[in-house]
């Protein structure tokens, strides 16, 4: 098994479905050491304790600058041996500290298909931008946002009555099958 670290900072449903999808026994491939999260209050913090996994949660304020709270996420993430990173609605751009440390190892979804609108508030931009489709990426992580390579994408319409609200359902109901699909075929 791949010791893999998941990073929120928000709802944590995805977080909360790869959870599901290794109790279940579907997701066999990675041990999840512990979530890391830089919300003091984010609703993804229960659910980290409500599946019994250490929360380990950082706020960057409480550091000199960004490469000293990426050095002790980095000391945390190597005394439990993690090998990959997962973002799961972790708000934040990866920085040199752990980009370097985890080169080709860090995946992210994001809920669009990019290359089209990257950054925040893609369903937003996607539904007022009239677009027919849209759908979610998983890809590497590099230094810029949302622009690592792509691995995976999948589709969904949005129809004319659509809100934000019911986009971003449709949208979610697609990444918790498609993260942990890429999770299994990847991480190893
Ligand atoms: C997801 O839509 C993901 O694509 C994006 O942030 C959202 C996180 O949602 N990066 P949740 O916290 O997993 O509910």
């Amino acid at each position: 098994m791949v010791k893999v670290a998941i990073f929120a900072s928000g709802s944590g449903t995805n977080f909360d479905n790869i959870m599901q999808r290794i109790a279940k026994g579907e997701l066999q491939n990675i041990d999840v050491t512990a979530l890391y999260t830089d919300q003091t209050t984010a609703p993804c913090i229960q659910l980290g304790q409500k599946h019994g996994i250490t929360v380990h949660i950082l706020p960057p304020k409480t550091y000199a600058n960004k490469q000293a709270y990426e050095e002790d996420v980095l000391n945390h993430l190597k005394n439990e041996g993690v090998e990959w990173v997962i973002l799961a609605g972790y708000m934040r751009l990866i920085g040199h500290t752990l980009l370097e440390a985890y080169e080709g190892h860090i995946l992210n979804i994001h809920p669009s298909l990019l290359p089209k609108y990257k950054g925040i508030d893609a369903i937003g931009q996607a539904l007022n931008n009239g677009e027919q489709e849209t759908g979610s990426t998983v890809h590497y992580v590099d230094a810029g946002m949302d622009t690592g390579q792509i691995i995976a994408q999948r589709t969904c319409p949005i129809y004319p009555n659509d809100t934000k609200s019911s986009l971003e359902d449709r949208i979610k109901a697609l990444e918790y099958e498609l993260y942990p699909e890429v999770i299994k075929e990847i991480i190893r």
